[in-house]
């Protein structure tokens, strides 16, 4: 893959803190241009409850089109307690679930790394978290999510039915496998798949398809696990995991849980990934796994490490931009190491938080020292 130095990027603020978040992306974004490290472009477009009030929809076909026409697309966040009544399909959430599933963003990456300067931070005991590095990788276009049928009906007798279906088809489940068994390829070699197969027949074959897989993948080891093992294994000893492949229902829950283990929810970037396009670049959406968190919107207080560590998945993903990424992975250990820390991050007063802009300020610092 080739470098690639002068992306198009769309930014997709969306709602609550994702706007504020946004804004320290775009300052490192701005602050490796400035270097002379990169030259990308940006443009700014709405997403989620903000496209909402504009437009009438959580997601507009333009906003999607220039989604797909552009390199990369950044998101920060979706949703707020005023679009609460809306209509299902007006939701800002149906906005970000649109979006995915109209870029065919079926591989979601979700790295759930510890930084050594936040070993303390986890609510768990230091000797557990400490050196943690793995992948969550859930399917993103699929599932539960997406499988009909669905919907909330009316039976004769006038009692209520909720109905959603957990659908797979061989390919979607080769797919998303292919992904992990290369990224299990180009790290530890070691995957763990994710399912309910002694209950639930679709992840029966979505078993039966990995094992399948891992023929051709004869270096890498496979190990399968049902999903409340793994939610517990998580907790008790997350050490053994090195890349986990799972379904995106459970890859979602997974996910936050595995985000507490580094400290915060406010530490976990993902990377949304769909086929490769020219010079084997792929299309990426990246956000932070964090959501919009209203309680704390507009005060500054957010933390914006995961939507500046998303930044740095873009430059890698997209971009095949390892140096740049690196130094933005690396100027947000300095920062911890320095001891910066937003309010999410402080055990009962160990430290005096910094707010969302100082922490982008002292991202900024670093990244310079690190070009
Ligand atoms: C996530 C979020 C989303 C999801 C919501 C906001 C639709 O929880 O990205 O993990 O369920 O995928
Ligand atoms: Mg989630």
């Amino acid at each position: 893959m080739v470098v690639k130095k002068d992306g198009a990027i769309l930014m997709l603020a969306g709602d609550g803190i994702g706007v504020e978040v946004m804004a320290q992306a775009m300052r490192v974004l701005q602050c490796l241009n400035d270097e002379g490290a990169c030259q990308h472009r940006w443009q700014y477009d709405l997403i989620g409850g903000a496209s909402y009030d504009q437009h009438g929809e959580p997601l507009t076909q333009e906003t999607l089109r220039a989604a797909c026409a552009a390199d990369a697309v950044l998101l920060g966040a979706v949703g707020g307690d005023q679009w609460n009544d809306l209509p299902f399909d007006k939701k800002p959430e149906r906005g970000l679930l649109a979006l995915r599933k109209g870029m065919e963003l079926y591989a979601n990456l979700r790295p759930a790394v510890v930084f050594d300067a936040l070993a303390n931070s986890s609510t768990l005991k230091k000797d557990i978290v400490r050196g943690l590095n793995m992948m969550i990788i859930r399917e993103l276009t699929g599932g539960i999510y997406f499988g009909e049928p669905r919907g909330i009906e009316t039976l004769p007798n006038g009692k209520k039915r909720g109905i959603n279906s957990l659908v797979y088809d061989t390919d979607e489940i080769e797919r998303i496998g292919r992904m992990a068994f290369d990224i299990a390829r180009s790290r530890k070699k070691i995957l763990c798949s994710v399912d309910k197969a002694n209950v639930l027949e679709c992840t029966l074959l979505w078993r039966e398809v990995m094992t399948q897989l891992a023929q051709e993948y004869q270096d890498v080891i496979v190990t399968h696990m049902y999903v409340d093992n793994a939610a517990m294994q998580l907790i008790r000893h997350p050490a053994q995991f090195d890349v986990v492949v799972t379904t995106n229902m459970f890859g979602d829950i997974l996910s936050d849980a595995a985000a507490m283990l580094t400290g915060s929810l406010g530490m976990l970037p993902s990377a949304s990934l769909g086929a490769a396009r020219e010079n084997n670049r792929r299309l990426g959406l990246y956000e932070p796994v964090h959501g919009s968190a209203p309680d704390i919107a507009g005060l500054n207080k957010a933390n914006p490490l995961a939507m500046i560590l998303s930044v740095a998945m873009m430059l890698r993903w997209s971009f095949a931009d390892e140096g740049a990424a690196r130094a933005v992975e690396l100027a947000v250990a300095d920062v911890l190491s320095d001891g910066h820390r937003t309010q999410d991050l402080i055990h009962e007063g160990d430290a005096t938080p910094c707010s969302t802009s100082d922490m982008g300020d002292h991202v900024c610092h670093a990244l310079k020292q690190r070009l």
